[in-house]
């Protein structure tokens, strides 16, 4: 075995990108899903929630929080692609991988990473609920604060965050850092922005 797994490497550099500055600790995350858990556990008391993942950003978030979520719950993931060439969704989403189960009755709750613009929230919420899914809610781990969604469909998340790009706890940028356990802001070294995974044309978020 390598040295202690609990403790973060840092800083932490891969190729051009260093993310060496921890914005939230993976106890401070540890303690609010924890919290979050709860929370949904008292409000779906007596229900069977269909938890929908947005793949892939959102795999560890939707782990331990289904994990903190004392009720039989059901898993389901998407995978969706924004055009565009900037790290920013363009809000033109297209569905790559397409749910495997049957909405229409269920309590679904829609598991995101992170919140940015808030287009590829609109436009899955848009697709979800026209299958007739007895409810919906949010839960996002982070939420930017300059975020352009109406803060009434936000109903669970983790930290509100501001406009940096952020890596670990299954984001990415280039799909490197999802497998830190904390969330940390990342630096690119040269004056390109760093690219999201979904930032590319056509690529999975
Ligand atoms: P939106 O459509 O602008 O809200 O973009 C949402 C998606 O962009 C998220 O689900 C992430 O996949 C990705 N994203 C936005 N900001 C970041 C970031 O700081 N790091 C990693 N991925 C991000
Ligand atoms: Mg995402």
């Amino acid at each position: 075995m390598a040295s202690d797994s609990s403790a973060a490497p840092d800083p932490l550099t891969v190729g051009r990108y260093t993310a060496s500055s921890v914005l939230v600790s993976a106890v401070d995350l540890q303690a609010r899903v924890r919290a979050l858990g709860e929370e949904i556990t008292a409000d779906y008391a007596g229900r069977e929630p269909l938890l929908v993942g947005v793949l892939k950003g959102a795999f560890m978030f939707m782990s331990d929080l289904a994990r903190a979520i004392d009720l039989p719950v059901e898993f389901d993931f998407m995978a969706v692609s924004s055009y565009g060439h900037s790290t920013r969704s363009s809000g033109v989403v297209r569905i790559v991988k397409d749910l495997d189960l049957d909405l229409a009755g269920r309590d679904v709750i829609l598991v995101e990473d992170i919140i940015d613009s808030g287009l590829t929230l609109n436009y899955l919420r848009r697709s979800l609920l026209a299958r007739n899914p007895a409810s919906l809610e949010v839960c996002a781990l982070l939420v930017r604060e300059n975020h352009k969604v109406d803060e009434s469909i936000l109903r669970y998340e983790g930290y509100r965050v501001p406009s940096d790009f952020l890596v670990g706890y299954g984001l990415d940028v280039d799909e490197k850092f999802r497998n830190l356990p904390d969330v940390r802001i990342v630096k690119v070294a040269s004056d390109e922005a760093p690219q999201g995974s979904e930032g590319e044309v056509e690529s999975a978020a």
